[in-house]
């Protein structure tokens, strides 16, 4: 008899200002391992995003339109108790140096004191990425810098229309 398995969904949590194609790699590796990711990005009301929850939630949804097993959410409050609503018991995150390590390591096992069944599993980006972030890519672009190739082609436009700029050639 066949058995069937119970889906795998994982969280992939940020706060993808912007989403890079950093992120775009690990969420590709991602559903090659899970059934389902979603994407959920972070309501932070501190911070002073460049791009607002909305924009994010558009600009990721628009990215990643023809992936069935990708979804963008948004949350609020603990991570662990959103992964818990969802039912997933996986959270993805995406580790590129060791200079990442302290910080994930740190949350990892403070997510884990808080909910021992939701287990984080990280990932590597493609190696032309590990230097991406979404600080970088804003401050590049901000100053006049090319991003191509580091950001979906949506995010780039996205940013020209805020500065309100052309895309720097190359
Ligand atoms: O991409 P980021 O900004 O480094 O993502 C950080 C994020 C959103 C994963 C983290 O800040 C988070 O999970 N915040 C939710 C609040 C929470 O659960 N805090 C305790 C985590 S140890």
């Amino acid at each position: 008899m066949q058995q069937r398995h119970t889906p795998r969904l994982a969280v992939y949590p940020g706060s993808f200002d912007p989403l890079t194609n950093g992120h775009v790699d690990i969420i590709q590796r991602g559903v090659r391992l899970f059934d389902r990711i979603v994407i959920a990005l972070l309501v932070n009301r501190e911070k002073a995003p460049l791009f607002s929850v909305e924009e994010r939630l558009e600009l990721t949804r628009e990215v990643f339109r023809a992936e069935p097993n990708v979804e963008v959410d948004t949350f609020d409050g603990l991570l662990v108790d959103y992964a818990r609503r969802r039912r997933a018991n996986v959270i993805v995150r995406g580790l590129r140096a060791i200079s990442d390590f302290e910080y994930e390591l740190q949350m990892a096992l403070m997510n884990r004191r808080l909910n021992d069944e939701i287990e984080t599993v990280f990932m590597m980006p493609a190696e032309p990425y590990t230097y991406v972030s979404s600080r970088l890519v804003k401050e590049v672009f901000a100053l006049g810098g090319s991003v191509a190739g580091l950001v979906p082609a949506a995010v780039e436009a996205r940013l020209a229309a805020k500065y309100q700029t052309q895309p720097a050639a190359g």
